[in-house]
């Protein structure tokens, strides 16, 4: 009899299978590819902590009570056709754990189907791609408390632990029915937001910094050291530095622009508007994705100009931002993605009461995760102090930094606007900070303009209730 079930052994499945096989949990997997399973088996010589099973019935048969089964399979119809075909070999007390980037109100529906029946269902939120998965992930749990004590231990021995805190594994639950999927979510936007203020940073410094891919790799290195310190900066200096085998080129020279999605990041901002809260710069990297892939539209650009730009090193003799400028630029802007990460995720908190410890949420994203970073630090102890916090911009930790960094970034955006050069999440993060600065925003045309054709009122500034022009002018 197995401890753990894994359902699904592709990438993720198979390396999160090992990765628990490695902490001494007997597995038994399964998988639709029977190839699948040979090879998570043959990556295991014989521990007798592994086996494979080719049907779900005999998976769930073999596995020691209450039973934890990891699903990982695609998200959408595939999960709840495995539940379907699962439920009625399980017993009350079972848990599922659906480790998937599962939607989060699919999730809650789940859990409430599986509820009735007396099994847990837990929505895990799993990052670190497939080097995490083995070696320790971030686990981001949702669901029932009992149904987390049943499988707390197996998680966090299986988790990402971060060298200053080796006694906090980064495997919590976070709160009740979907609210694990829901920190996913937010985690991959914020995650597409860091990843498209990186790349409009890495274009800067060569387009308005004159640095070649060299100094690139050197400068993106250093800043590893700094406050920017994080696994995707630790990246994007290693993918400065590739070249292209058969061309000998900078690969980012050869990479086609682009760029996909799952769709995670888009939830994030729909989820935004679903709550009214300003999460502008997930939004404009999910918008910056779609446009690059907008081929047809792209090709039709050259009808709006006979000189289309070109990034050359030619530009080198038109300096005029200092890295030091772009750091600072990219470090308030960072500030403003996760103050409106974290701001959706207290909203969220609230709407759904789920009673977040953003401070919680905070910590397990300081390692195994892809927006790992020291960064992470600061925020958890933030909250920690100052659970209430309105917005992490004005954190101690933060407001000093963000005042001061506000200069670097106008003069950033400035420069790469004068360029022609498009930078929506820097420009994202400028407009949002100035736009909580400016004490009469141009909305009050707008209130003025939907009580002219639609009597939608408005408020006044110097006295309470709903008016109209109307009343204004009589
Ligand atoms: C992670 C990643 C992972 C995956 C994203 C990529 O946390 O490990 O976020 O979940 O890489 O889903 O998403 P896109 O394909 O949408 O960029």
């Amino acid at each position: 009899m197995s401890d753990l079930g894994v359902i699904g052994v592709g990438v993720m499945g198979r390396n999160l299978a090992l990765n628990a096989v490695a902490k001494g949990v007997s597995v038994s997997v399964f998988d639709q590819s029977p190839e699948a399973v040979q090879r998570c088996l043959s990556e295991v010589s014989d521990s007798g902590l592994l086996d494979g099973h080719s049907s779900l019935e005999d998976l769930v048969k073999n596995l020691a009570k209450p039973r934890k089964i990891l699903l990982m399979v695609k998200a959408g119809e595939t999960v709840d056709s495995v539940l379907s075909q699962i439920v009625s070999g399980l017993d009350e007390g079972d848990v599922i754990m659906d480790g998937g980037n599962s939607y989060f109100e699919d999730t809650q529906r789940r859990e409430k189907e599986m509820s009735g029946k007396g099994i847990h269902y837990l929505g895990v939120g799993i990052s670190g791609g497939e080097e995490g998965a083995r070696k320790g992930p971030s686990m981001m749990v949702g669901g029932s408390a009992e149904g987390w004590e049943t499988v707390k231990e197996v998680l966090q021995s299986m988790a990402a632990r971060s060298e200053d805190f080796p006694d906090e594994p980064c495997a919590e639950r976070v709160g009740e029915g979907g609210s694990g999927h829901y920190v996913k979510m937010i985690h991959n936007g914020i995650e597409y937001a860091d990843m498209q203020l990186i790349s409009e940073t890495y274009t800067l410094l060569h387009g308005l910094v004159g640095q070649g891919y060299a100094k690139m790799v050197e400068q993106f290195s250093s800043w590893n050291s700094g406050r920017l310190g994080s696994y995707l900066i630790q990246i994007t200096a290693e993918i400065l530095r590739m070249a292209d085998a058969r061309t000998s080129k900078p690969v980012l020279e050869v990479i086609h622009d682009g760029a996909g999605q799952k769709g995670t990041g888009r939830w994030m901002s729909q989820q935004a508007f679903e709550l009214g809260v300003p999460s502008t710069l997930v939004t404009e990297a999910v918008f910056a994705r779609v446009i690059s892939s907008a081929s047809t539209l792209r090709e039709s650009g050259k009808l709006l100009t006979s000189e289309p730009k070109e990034l050359s090193d030619e530009m080198e003799s038109n300096v005029r931002i200092s890295p030091e400028d772009l750091e600072k630029a990219l470090y308030i802007s960072k500030v403003c993605s996760y103050a409106q990460g974290f701001y959706q995720l207290q909203e969220a908190s609230t709407v759904n009461q789920w009673n977040l410890d953003l401070s919680k949420v905070a910590k397990l994203w300081r390692a195994g995760c892809i927006i790992r970073s020291r960064f992470l630090d600061k925020i958890a102890s933030e909250y920690e102090k100052n659970p209430s916090l309105v917005s992490l911009l004005f954190a101690p930790s933060f407001l000093e930094p963000v005042r001061e960094g506000r200069v670097a970034l106008r003069r950033v955006v400035k420069e790469a606007v004068g360029e022609a050069l498009p930078v929506p999440a820097l420009s994202a993060a400028l407009t949002f900070l100035d736009s909580i600065v400016l004490r009469r925003l141009p909305t009050n045309m707008v209130q003025a303009q939907r009580d002219y054709f639609g009597a939608h009122g408005f408020r006044r500034t110097d006295a309470d209730g709903t008016f109209h022009l109307s009343s204004l002018l009589s």
